[in-house]
């Protein structure tokens, strides 16, 4: 019995786990953007002051890995940057860094961009410390 229990609760999980990332709603602009986690490896962040010594670290990954494509200020081949962090969670940030493929494709808001941009963000490979400290600058250009 318990562990006919065991395999319900494991296969709720599961169900929980694709669904609950997923995200339907909360596209751009869309008023349910706080809840909207994104789909990947992240599920929870913990976020408070701004954090300096993350900040100058996710500046120069930033500098080395997004530059290519991203401007803070302007549009570029993707998004200007500025005012990330307000128009989108901590969890949504680092997924769209960790997981571009899915995020376009399973998540309502990613998908938007992508329609729009029309060029996928390519997967940069970057360990999730890596792209904490890119969460902590795109925090620190969203004032
Ligand atoms: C090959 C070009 C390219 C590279 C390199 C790239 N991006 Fe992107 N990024 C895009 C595009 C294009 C989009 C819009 C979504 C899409 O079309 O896939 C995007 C979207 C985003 C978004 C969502 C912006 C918004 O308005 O919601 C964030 C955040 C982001 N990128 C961060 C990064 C970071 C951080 C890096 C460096 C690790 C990076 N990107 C590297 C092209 C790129």
């Amino acid at each position: 019995m318990k562990f006919i229990l065991s395999i319900v609760a494991v296969a709720t999980m599961f169900v929980m786990i694709s669904c609950g990332g997923g995200g339907d709603e909360g596209a751009a602009g869309g008023a349910d953007w706080k809840n909207d986690k994104g789909v990947g490896p992240i599920s929870s962040v913990q976020v408070g002051e701004i954090d300096q010594a993350l900040v100058s670290q996710g500046s120069t990954i930033f500098t080395q890995k997004c530059t290519a494509c991203h401007k803070i200020e302007e549009k570029y081949i993707g998004p200007a940057l500025k005012g990330v962090a307000n128009r989108r969670s901590p969890e949504w940030i680092m997924n769209m860094i960790l997981n571009p493929d899915r995020m376009v494709k399973e998540n309502a808001a990613a998908k938007k961009l992508f329609e729009e941009f029309m060029t996928p963000m390519s997967n940069q490979n970057l360990k999730q410390e890596e792209a904490r400290a890119l969460l902590e600058y795109l925090r620190s250009v969203s004032p």
